[in-house]
């Protein structure tokens, strides 16, 4: 399949300017556990996205976040967005010059919704528009994977094939993606702890706990185990089974130590005002949390709760595949 979506390719003054865009990524079940090829259900995120312009410049500078300079200064926090780039020009035999790359978000960084994926995302597809070159799938995940081992060390690829294939998955490490319907009659809502979180440390700290005692082995496994459970929800369309899911998944998270004092105040807040279930979504330490909620009535409780509790912002979305199956 090759992406024709994000192509941006146009002249300002006599500047070459082109663009790549990227969705953002919420997990909703088998963060950690997929790690350990346990299965994982992610969906794509509308409201995070990220654009990358790139523009005809005298140098080879990047504006990101909270750097703006030249790339070859970046600070070690944009390591693995370096890298990609460089492959990127690599890969399609490019000399690395006269280039402003340009990153903007509409989410803050490192708050687990893929941001780091996306970035990587959307850098690559305005590479390639820049050059008005094909892009494939295959080599847009080798890419954008380049930079998550970076950024994560050891990462599932889960955030790379969701940002790439802007489809709900059900994902098993090293397997073939499943596609599937998560549309069933309830919402989401997404909320950003304002803590940023730190993934590769997040994944570390289970990987120690998981070489060292048996029941945390059984923790990721049972974490493995509720998201088959969620697929058969899905089928059946059970969001109050979905939400005890949730929850279940949520008190594995916590013993498995990546959830804080922030997130748990925020699920215990959701179920509070009426959420079917709440849990950490991503890496965790920080980041987001998401509750499922019946209807928009309980969105709009939930969700100023949750702003009122010392959430940094909000976003409800209704369960609802766009477009396949
Ligand atoms: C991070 O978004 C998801 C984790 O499961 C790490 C990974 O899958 O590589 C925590």
């Amino acid at each position: 399949m090759l992406h024709h979506l994000s192509l941006v390719y146009l002249y300002n003054m006599s500047n070459k300017v082109a663009v790549g865009k990227s969705l953002g990524k919420i997990i909703l079940l088998g963060e950690h556990s997929v790690v350990y090829g346990e299965p994982a259900i992610a969906i794509p995120f509308p409201s995070a996205e990220i654009t990358t312009t790139i523009t005809e410049s005298d140098s080879v500078s990047l504006k990101c976040f909270n750097y703006d300079g030249q790339l070859a200064d970046a600070p070690e926090v944009l390591l693995g967005l370096k890298t990609v780039i460089e492959k990127t020009f690599d890969e399609i035999n490019q000399p690395l010059e006269n280039v402003a790359i340009n990153i903007e978000s509409t989410i803050p960084a490192e708050r687990g919704m893929g941001s780091s994926a996306a970035v990587a995302n959307a850098t690559v597809r305005a590479i390639y528009n820049y050059f008005n070159m094909q892009l494939s799938e295959q080599t847009l995940l080798k890419l954008v994977d380049i930079s998550e081992k970076i950024v994560h060390g050891n990462p599932s690829g889960l955030d790379a094939s969701i940002v790439v294939k802007e489809r709900p998955l059900y994902y098993i490490k090293g397997q073939d993606f499943e596609q599937f319907s998560f549309s069933m009659d309830a919402y989401l809502i997404v909320a950003d702890t304002g803590e940023k979180g730190n993934t590769k440390f997040a994944v570390s700290e289970v990987r120690k706990k998981y070489d060292s005692d048996d029941k945390y082995k059984q923790y990721v496994a049972q974490l493995g185990t509720l998201v088959n459970n969620a697929r058969e929800v899905f089928i059946e369309k059970n969001p109050v089974k979905l939400g005890t899911i949730m929850n279940e998944a949520q008190s594995y998270l916590s013993a498995l130590g990546v959830s804080n004092a922030t997130i748990d105040n925020l699920v215990f807040t959701s179920l509070l005002h009426g959420a079917l279930g709440a849990k950490l979504t991503g890496g965790g330490l920080g980041g987001c949390m998401i509750a499922l909620v019946q209807d928009e009535t309980v969105a709009k409780r939930v969700s100023e709760a949750l702003i009122t509790a010392g959430a940094h912002d909000t976003w409800v979305m209704k369960m609802e595949s766009k477009g396949e199956i």
